[in-house]
């Protein structure tokens, strides 16, 4: 299902795909953009043309952000809260942030085998370590690998709009399998 904010700014209306599109794959904007044009133009035909669409109207789709800096100081460190599902790494603080089936998790980017960074693989749908392949889904469960745990999940927090996180401690499932299941926030 496909989810639309509808506007209507003097006198100009538009349509702002905020949920239900997977991300594009592409490093940047640009590529994404020359992406849904050569592979995805039925979204555009779907959201603007008749009987969903008018004449004047415009479309934007919202994608996730893969790369994003929080702000704060100390232990704690603050993110907005994305609009859609999507994965962004702040590679500064080692972490993950995954909203995911309405809920928002942060991870730490260290694989919990022997520690090398996993990547998101966007047209699998799944983590992967870098290292040893150990896959994991996007709420960081452990599937195949040689890792034995799950990602390890940051503390959060929601204020407002952001979510903060506390990196200073980390829960591990194996560990502390409660703490590790309620550490996220529904969105
Ligand atoms: S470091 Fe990730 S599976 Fe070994």
């Amino acid at each position: 299902m496909i989810h639309c904010v509808d506007t209507h700014a003097e006198g100009e209306p538009s349509r702002i795909i905020v949920g239900g599109v997977l991300d594009v794959p592409g490093t940047t904007m640009l590529e994404k953009a020359r992406r849904l044009e050569r592979e995805g133009d039925w979204l555009r035909r779907l959201c603007l043309f008749e009987p969903r669409g008018s004449a004047p109207l415009s479309a934007d789709l919202v994608l996730p952000v893969s790369v994003i800096a929080g702000s704060g100081s100390g232990p704690e460190r603050s993110y907005p809260i994305p609009m859609a599902d999507s994965v962004n790494i702040d590679r500064k603080a080692q972490v993950i942030l995954v909203r995911y089936a309405n809920r928002m998790y942060a991870f730490a980017l260290a694989c919990p085998h022997e520690h090398a960074a996993v990547k998101w693989l966007a047209k699998d749908h799944r983590f992967q370590c870098t290292k040893h392949d150990s896959q994991y889904t996007p709420d960081g469960k452990y599937t195949s690998g040689k890792a034995t745990r799950n990602l390890d999940r940051f503390p959060v927090r929601k204020e407002g709009s952001a979510v903060i996180v506390t990196m200073d401690r980390v829960f591990q499932s194996d560990q502390n399998a409660s703490a590790w299941n309620e550490a996220g926030i529904d969105v």
